[in-house]
Parts: structure tokens; sequence; C-alpha cells
């Protein structure tokens, strides 16, 4: 079987080698050398002043709206992973969704104006598939409304705009370093920010809110471990070689899908992309169907990322957002790792047109 995406696990040599400083120190958690030198690494590579590192991807985009003081309303895209939304709502705010751009598939900054009331605090997008918002326009009008900005990075691991990392861009970025990510430390995640007040804030909430005996605030606990970070200080020196990988494997699928009835999301110019998906999107639901019925016949397993549009969660009353709806209907990831084969590639393909061009 072929799944959408396959974990990288680096050489277990490499894993256990960290582990055994760990053995020797009996420290396993509780901010360890190893969460400090995974922090640190990670902020020289995305040339920021904070990176913490946290349990998961969802943790970190509830911590930021904590940390922010984030209570009200927050206009937000319906073309993320349903963690983007849930967020919200657990930290008890209101998200408002506006439509995606129909190129880009991130949120669309024309259409956020229109939605601010005086009850608006903030903007969380998606930098879906590691492609880019519009941080400008956002920027833009996050500044004239006074509104905080969190870019829900869970895939922009590794991504550049204008030659630095995209998580330089708003108050602050959430990543995800899921087991099915580009870099990853099984679960994880990491809050990314410049702002030295909120990443105090940030540290305190994610252990208890509290230095020893000293209480300072309400906190969670939002921390992880010497193992989850040994894994990703032994994935990290691997994630060139894996960005290539992806690059390959996603270079052979364009040039085998060009000129056929499959769309694509647009990587605007100035980006460099770190190949973390390779999303399709059908002419319709139908043909969605249709396409991957095939390839289950054929033992492989794409994956409807992202469905529903999250504006139609059962759960919430959203207002209508036809370009994400659509998406949603049509979106399709196809197989994507670095050492999946090129006549895997080719056969995947080979299902895909045969099915369009019934
Ligand atoms: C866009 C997006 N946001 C948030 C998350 C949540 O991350 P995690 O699974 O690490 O909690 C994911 C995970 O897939 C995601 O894709």
């Amino acid at each position: 079987m072929i799944y959408v995406t396959k974990t990288f696990l680096p050489p277990l040599e490499e894993y256990t080698a960290r582990l055994r400083g760990m053995w020797d120190r009996n420290q396993v958690t509780n901010n360890g050398p190893l969460v400090q030198e995974l922090e640190a690494r990670l902020r020289e590579q995305f040339g920021v002043a904070h990176a913490l590192f946290v349990s998961n991807g969802t943790i970190a985009i509830q911590l930021a709206l904590h940390a922010l003081g984030i209570g009200g309303e927050v206009i937000t895209t319906p073309f993320s992973y349903v963690a983007t939304t849930s967020s919200l709502l657990w930290e008890r705010c209101t998200p408002v969704f506006t439509d995606i751009d129909p190129v880009t598939l991130c949120l669309d900054p024309a259409r956020i104006e229109a939605a601010i009331t005086p009850r608006t605090e903030a903007i969380l997008a998606t930098h879906v598939y590691g492609i880019p918002c519009d941080v400008e326009a956002i920027a833009a009008i996050a500044a004239r409304h006074k509104l905080r900005v969190i870019y829900d990075a869970a895939h922009a691991f590794g991504v550049e705009l204008g030659g630095q990392s995209l998580l330089r861009f708003g108050d602050v970025s959430t990543l995800s370093f899921h087991a099915t990510k580009l870099f990853h430390t099984v679960e994880g995640g990491a809050i990314v920010t410049d702002d030295d007040a909120l990443a105090h804030k940030l540290t305190l909430a994610r252990s208890f809110g509290h230095l020893g005996d000293d209480h300072f605030q309400l906190g969670i606990n939002g921390k992880s471990s010497e193992m989850h970070a040994a894994m990703g200080l032994t994935v990290l020196p691997h994630v060139p070689a894996l960005v290539a990988g992806r690059r390959h494997v996603t270079e052979l699928y364009d040039a085998r899908l060009r000129g056929s009835a499959l769309e694509r999301p647009r990587i605007p110019a100035g980006v460099t992309y770190s190949y973390a998906y390779y999303p399709v999107l059908l002419p319709g639901e139908q043909a969605l169907l249709d396409v991957r019925a095939a390839l289950h016949e054929a033992g492989v397993q794409p994956r409807r990322y992202f469905y529903p549009s999250l504006n139609r969660l059962p759960y919430l009353q959203g207002a209508p957002c036809p370009v994400s709806e659509s998406a949603a209907l049509r979106a399709l990831c196809l197989p994507l790792y670095p050492d999946l084969a090129d006549a895997d590639v080719h056969r995947i393909c080979d299902v895909i047109l045969a099915v369009l061009a019934r």
C-alpha cells in the first residue's frame, strides 16, 4: 500500500547516540539540554528571537491565542486542518470565516476588511500546504485595524519568502512537528516570535505558569520531552536531502500531469518552497471520488486534505465561503515522500489520467 505520506525515520544509531547522554544525565523532560539545543537550532534556522518547542501544533495555536489575550472574534481561513478552527473554539474565541484566494488557497486579504467588527481581535491564517499567505496585505490590514496576526504555519517549515523564513511574519507563527510533516519530532510543534514579552508569557504558559514555587499566571502543560527533542535533532540534518527528494517527486508529477484537467494551487514569486504536499484540484467532487476509488483499487491512499471546508463543520454556523467549499470538494493530496519510486509516481499518474480520460 502506498500512503499519502511516509514518516522519515533517521538511521536508528543516530537516534540512540543522542539518547545515550540522556541516560547518563537521567533527565528526560522539563526543559532539558536536548530541548534547549533543538530550540537553539530552530532559532538559528528561522532567524528569529524565540522558538519554543511544545507538545504539538494544536497546543501551539492555543497557547499563542491565550498568551496574546485573544478572546473575541478572529478572522480565519475555512481551508485548513480542523485544528486551526478547533483551537479558536477551545480558547472560547469566535471564528469568523472569510473566503480564500482561488490561486493560492490561502485567506484572501481582499475579503478580510468587510468582516472586521468592533469585536475583531486577530487574524488567524494558514500558509496552506506551505504556500505563503499574502503577508504584506495582511500586515497592512492588521496595522490599520490594530489586530494581532497569528500564522498557522504547521506546513511552512523550510519555506522562505524574499530570502527569509516565512515564520518571521506576523506576531507569532505556530508549527506542527507531527510525524507526517517534512520535519518532525514524532509529536511536537513550536511557537515562533520575535516579541520578548510574549515569549516570556508563552514560556510560563507552556509549563503550568510557574517557575519553581513562584506562580505568575495561568498555565497548561504544553512541554515536550528530551526523547522528542532527540528525534528532532536527529531528523534536522536530513531535511535538505528530504526536500530534494520531495522536489524530484513533485517535478515528476508535474511533468506527467501537465495539460490534464487537474488544477494546482500556484506558489507566488519569490518563494523558496519545501515541497511539503502535492495537492491537486479535480474538476468536481465526482471526479475526485472516481479518482480516489481507482487509486484505492491500485493500492494507493491519497488524502482529502482539506475536507470539509471548516465553515461547514457540523458544530458551528460559519458564513458561506464558496471558493473554499469548492476547493474542499475537489482537493486531493497525492502521495509525496522522498523515496517514493519513480515507477510508483508513473503508476499513480496512469491511474489518474485514465479516469480523467473516461
Ligand atoms: C494546518 C494545520 N494546523 C494545525 C495542525 C495541528 O498540528 P498537530 O497535529 O501537531 O497538533 C495541523 C496538523 O496536521 C495542520 O495541518
